[in-house]
């Protein structure tokens, strides 16, 4: 997907210099200063051979490529510094093998690897909210799922729903004494939230609901039929609205098997824990040790309540059984490192080997500036009317730039809606996010909208390129100018970085490749004019434009942002 630049490189000095190109190709570095040149390789790797001192080496090199390689088409110029052979590349040459090879490839993504990676992610609890804390998982979780996909994974997208425990032994208890049906349809996850937080406060005064609670969380577990029923309901209507939010942000799952789906494969679960001989009783409850420096795994209550660990180890190895993983990814906030410490630590004391595969991805908060949103009780920003609010401001920035815009609502929907997600993805996710409107939606910061300009700007502009010089093409003998260098070593670096944010579970390199593209782009943009009366000019122009528009716009779509195409 990229041209190799390292190797041409090489290959070209080696002919040269009659030295093997694999060893080039393995010495070729940067120098920290572009002034002593572009690529260098340090010759200390020759003196072997040849038994001189590497200065000696590499004025020898420079001598003698000087006198073969004259007209190089890769190679410019070498030039010796102390032990470096310091190469100045032919710019023009790379701006136009990379331009070329975009235009031709457009960038398909990788073919099939073989490996399968899961990736749980967004896992909201039902009869919640869906509050801003979700936001990030979901997203990042997401983005991760789309580099995998392209990079040419077989992706599975888990939604580890919070549909089981305790909780819903509560909220039967206070949906049997308080609750009512029309109310319970008309808004169902905001009213079963606060039938959820009357039960708090008043279970403090009438301590007896607590009893009552737990005994319909039993009969939960046991297949009851009333509980059951109303557990079913609650789980429906809160999915329900888990998806229009999950169809506004972009995100999709392919499964949306939550706790719940592992609650009859509990007990036998535990049972070849037991047989293992890793389990051990306390105080009635049934716990794993972890040993001195971690908290036992607790995996059955004295209550015999069952816990969200024991789901979790349940669905490890439903997941492991069923899709054969390479590697499982659990997007989940960093309060819960505890939790998958010692779930892959039980894994581990399982003899199982793969839960080395099984990674945590955490994340940091999500902080509102004092008053920027209200919360609710319980703390809780509503995403939805964090979206809500996003999308109007949008409206309210493109009526003020742009009122002669077609589809505005649309567009403010996808820019408010983008701009959310990229604020959440734009630093290292263990950061916490800090949310303050002006900068979230400021057109000219470090911002989606800022990215989805650019790429609308560009957009435009090939538009009129095609109106007076035609069709974009790729032809032989265009003038390329060395001015689009910079940018197309960025264009080219794309499938590295795509990479490296995949090893490193970070979207953030990503967006913060995106960024720097952008700007360099405006830059040229702002120094070199691009449709001009010089057909070759512009057409070569045109193409390094092009070449940015098609990197922006697949990055866009791996972090989940719409790359509108007009705004
Ligand atoms: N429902 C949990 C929460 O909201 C997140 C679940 C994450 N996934 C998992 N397999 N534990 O905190």
């Amino acid at each position: 997907m990229s041209i190799d630049i390292n190797k041409r490189l090489s290959e070209n000095l080696s002919q040269v210099l009659d030295i093997p190109a694999e060893k080039c190709y393995s010495l070729i570095e940067t120098p920290p200063d572009t002034g002593f040149g572009d690529f260098a390789i340090p010759c200390f790797a020759f003196t072997k051979e040849s038994r001189k001192n590497p200065a000696q080496i590499a004025s020898d090199f420079e001598r003698l490529f000087s006198k073969k390689a004259k007209n190089n088409e890769v190679i410019q110029k070498v030039k010796s510094n102390g032990p470096y052979l310091n190469m100045f590349v032919n710019k023009v040459y790379i701006v136009r093998e990379v331009v070329r090879h975009v235009f031709k490839s457009r960038f398909p993504g990788l073919h099939g690897t073989g490996k399968t990676v899961i990736i749980d992610y967004s896992s909201p609890n039902i009869a919640k909210p869906f509050g801003v804390g979700h936001l990030r998982s979901t997203v990042i979780g997401s983005s991760l799922y789309k580099i995998f996909s392209f990079l040419g994974y077989k992706v599975i997208g888990i939604n580890h729903l919070g549909d089981w425990g305790t909780q819903f032994g509560k909220l039967i208890t206070a949906y049997k004494r308080w609750g009512s049906t029309e109310q319970l349809k008309s808004d169902p996850v905001k009213y079963l939230f606060n039938l959820y937080v009357r039960f708090h406060s008043e279970a403090e005064n009438t301590p007896e609901l607590e009893d009552e609670a737990r005994s319909w969380f039993s009969r939960l577990e046991n297949n009851d039929e009333e509980a059951g029923r109303l557990w079913g309901q609650f789980r429906d209507l809160s999915v329900k609205e888990f998806k229009k939010i999950y169809g506004r942000l972009g995100v999709e799952f392919d499964y949306y098997t939550g706790e719940s789906f592992y609650s009859s494969v509990l007990e036998d679960t535990i049972k070849s824990m037991k047989e293992i001989g890793i389990t051990s009783e306390s105080d009635g409850a049934l716990i794993v040790p972890l040993g001195d420096d971690m908290q036992p795994a607790l995996l059955r209550k004295s209550d015999d309540a069952t816990l969200y660990l024991t789901r979790d180890i349940a669905a490890a190895l439903y997941r492991h059984r069923t899709f054969h993983f390479d590697l499982a990814l659990y997007v989940v906030g960093s309060p819960q490192a505890l939790h998958f410490r010692q779930l892959f630590s039980v894994l581990g004391k399982m003899g199982l080997g793969w839960n080395e595969n099984c990674h945590h991805v955490p994340f940091g908060h999500v902080r509102f500036a004092e008053g920027s949103m209200s919360t609710r009780k319980g703390n809780i920003v509503f995403l939805e009317e964090v979206l809500d609010k996003a999308s109007e401001l949008a409206l309210s920035i493109i009526e003020e730039k742009n009122p002669g815009l077609n589809h505005k609502n649309e567009v403010a929907e996808a820019v408010g809606v983008s701009s959310v997600i990229f604020n959440s993805l734009k630093n290292y996710r263990i950061k916490d996010v800090a949310f303050v409107w002006d900068e979230v939606l400021n057109f000219n910061g470090e911002t989606g909208p800022y990215l989805q300009y650019t790429h609308a700007r560009i957009n435009s502009l090939l538009k009129k390129f095609k109106e007076i010089h035609g069709e974009l093409r790729f032809e032989e003998g265009l003038s390329f100018g060395a001015e689009g260098y910079g940018i197309v070593l960025l264009i080219n670096n794309f499938e590295n970085v795509v990479i490296h944010a995949s090893k490193e579970f970070e979207p953030s390199i990503i967006s913060r490749y995106l960024l720097d593209l952008a700007s360099q782009f405006n830059s040229f943009y702002n120094t070199h004019r691009i449709i001009t009366d010089d057909h070759s000019l512009s057409l070569s122009r045109a193409l390094v434009v092009y070449g940015v528009k098609m990197v922006l716009k697949k990055g866009l779509e791996l972090l989940g942002l719409k790359a509108v195409e007009e705004m």
